[in-house]
Order: structure tokens, then sequence, then C-alpha cells
């Protein structure tokens, strides 16, 4: 029987996400406090006798989307990182990667990272490389900005692309709903709306800092200080791009949303609540208003990467 391994990896919302300057290589120096939330790509990797990386996509319950939207190709991360796998430790059988999608696609919430974090352990793992976790990080690294966040999971500060993570300290869990949009919107135009607007005088770059509320209402767990503290430098850019989104953002608000803001470059709004109750409340509100195309509950942080099944022969 060929070793079939299953990962899950989990999606994100930026709590902070500071935008600096652009840098030479086109990326922007970030500050940002990543937290893992409870949806998940799953990515089910089994080696083939031949040479072939063979992609299926689907989605989960959860989310409506039409998978055949999704690139199979070798544009796909998880395709990237399986062949960065089989490069860097010099396997030459290919792979079957099933891949069920649980986080919202081109939504801002990283799940092409996170199938790219997913496939990597899985593929590392099936076959069989004795790849060290501190191997795999780096291999991350070099598939995205978000893939090591991917990886890691929990809640932590990111610099650099903000893929230079350390750990953040919270207490207990918080509750989210997630607004998704029927068209995705593209990171790297958000970026450059960012950019456009900043060429033109219409909007500031800063240094990006760390902000303490944020890192304060995450080690008290305390919903409320955090809902007020999120913040998103790329806000401004997504709602010019898709200006509808402050429909969702009002409505998350009228259902007493102690916070409402676009996740990293969008579409999707995250709108943080008191309680699991609250959340499903909110969630009520929203799909009554019929203001986006899915909506999700989720609470954070939640782990990084991991097996969840390992059939090998
Ligand atoms: O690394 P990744 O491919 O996920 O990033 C997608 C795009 O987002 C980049 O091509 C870039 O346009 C933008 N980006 C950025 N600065 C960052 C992270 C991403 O400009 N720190």
């Amino acid at each position: 029987m060929p070793r079939t391994v299953t990962v899950r990896a989990p999606g994100k919302v930026n709590l902070q996400l500071a935008v600096g300057p652009r840098r030479d290589d086109g990326y922007h120096r970030l500050v940002t406090v990543f937290q893992a939330v409870s949806l998940y790509e799953t990515v089910t990797a089994t080696a083939r006798d031949d040479e072939d990386i063979v992609l299926r996509i689907a989605a989960s319950p959860a989310l409506t989307f039409d998978p055949a939207s999704v690139p199979t190709d070798e544009s796909n991360l998880a395709v990237r990182a399986a062949r960065a796998v089989a490069e860097r430790y010099g396997i030459t059988d290919g792979i079957d990667l099933d891949i069920v999608k649980g986080i919202p696609v081109a939504g801002g919430m990283a799940g092409g990272s996170a199938d790219a974090a997913a496939a990597a352990v899985a593929c590392a793992e099936a076959w069989d490389t004795g790849a060290s976790r501190v191997e795999l990080e780096e291999l991350c690294a070099g598939l995205g900005a978000d893939v090591p966040f991917c990886l890691h999971g929990h809640t932590a500060v990111g610099l650099g692309r903000g893929d230079e993570l350390s750990p953040a300290m919270t207490h207990g869990q918080f509750h989210w709903v997630f607004a998704t949009q029927s068209e995705g919107l593209s990171t790297p135009a958000v970026f450059r709306e960012f950019d456009r607007a900043v060429a033109a005088g219409e909007a500031e770059v800063a240094e990006p800092a760390l902000d303490d509320a944020v890192m304060a209402a995450l080690m008290a767990g305390d919903p409320r200080a955090l809902g007020s503290a999120l913040t998103n430098d790329l806000q401004p850019a997504a709602l010019r791009l898709a200006p509808h989104l402050q429909d969702v953002i009002d409505a998350a608000k009228d259902a007493d949303a102690v916070g409402a803001i676009v996740s990293g470059s969008g579409p999707t709004v995250a709108a943080l609540a008191r309680s699991r109750q609250h959340a499903l409340a909110i969630a009520a509100h929203l799909t009554a208003e019929d203001v986006a195309h899915t909506v999700l509950t989720a609470s954070g942080p939640a782990a990084g990467a991991a097996i969840v099944a390992d059939l090998s022969d």
C-alpha cells in the first residue's frame, strides 16, 4: 500500500497589519500580528510510482465555490511546495495531492499559503524524507510570506515580509465571524493600490510598529479590548477596490461585533464576537442582511500544520 499522509493547516486573520515602505524586492516591510483560526485546508498526499504531481481540489461542505476556479497547474502553491520538497531531498517519485478547502479562496485568509504549508508537511512525510521542523520552516519561507505562519499556527508577531515569526502570548479563545465574497481580491493588486495612493499623496506610509494594545488584549484574553485594537493598513485600499465591504463592516457593527475589519488583503471581513453565542448571532445577522456570499464562524488561536492521519505501508 502506498504511503498516505493527511495534514491540515489553518487559515489566519491579521489582528494588526502595519504596512511600511516597499522594499527593493517588491515586498513591503510589515509588522503584523497573525492569529490562526479553526478553518482548515486538508491535504492528503499519496506517493506515486511515476514522477507526476497530480492535484485534485474539492470544497468542504461549509464553503461554496467552483473548485475549477482554482488552478491545479504548476502555479498552484501546493504543487510548488511538493516540487520544493522533492528538490530539497532529491526525490524523483511523484505524488497525488488531494485538497479539501475550508478557507475562503482568494479571501485574505491565507488559504493558498495553508495549502502550501500542509502540502510541504504531507509530502515530506509521505516521501519519508526525515525533514526536520526547522528545515520545513525554511522551505515554507521560500514559498510565500504567509506560508511560515500557516505552518506555525497559534498567534504570532510577523516582521520583515511577515515571515519572521515570534510567538505571542494569549489567553483563552477568541470567537470570529468571517463573511466571504464571491469575487476574490488579488493580494498584489491590493498592495499596488496601497502604493498608488501613497505615490499620489492620498495616503502616508509610516515605519510600522507593534501595537501594545493588541498584545495586551491578547494576554488578557479580552475580546472587547482586542476588538477596538484591530487595525489593518490595507483596509482603505481593499475598500477602494471593493466599496461594498463597508456594508459588511457596518452590518457586523450593527450586530454589536466588538471589532470588524477586512482580513489581510480582503475581501473577507472578520468580525470579532464577545462569545461563541454572540458569533452565531452576528453570523445570523450578516446572513439576513445578505451582505456576504458565505458566513463562517471560527475560533482562534488554532494549532499550526499537523498530521491528522498517516496510513503507512
Ligand atoms: O509572498 P506571497 O506570494 O504570498 O505575497 C503575495 C504578494 O503580496 C506579493 O507578490 C506582494 O505583491 C504582496 N506582499 C507585499 N509585501 C509583503 C507580503 C506580500 O507587497 N510583506
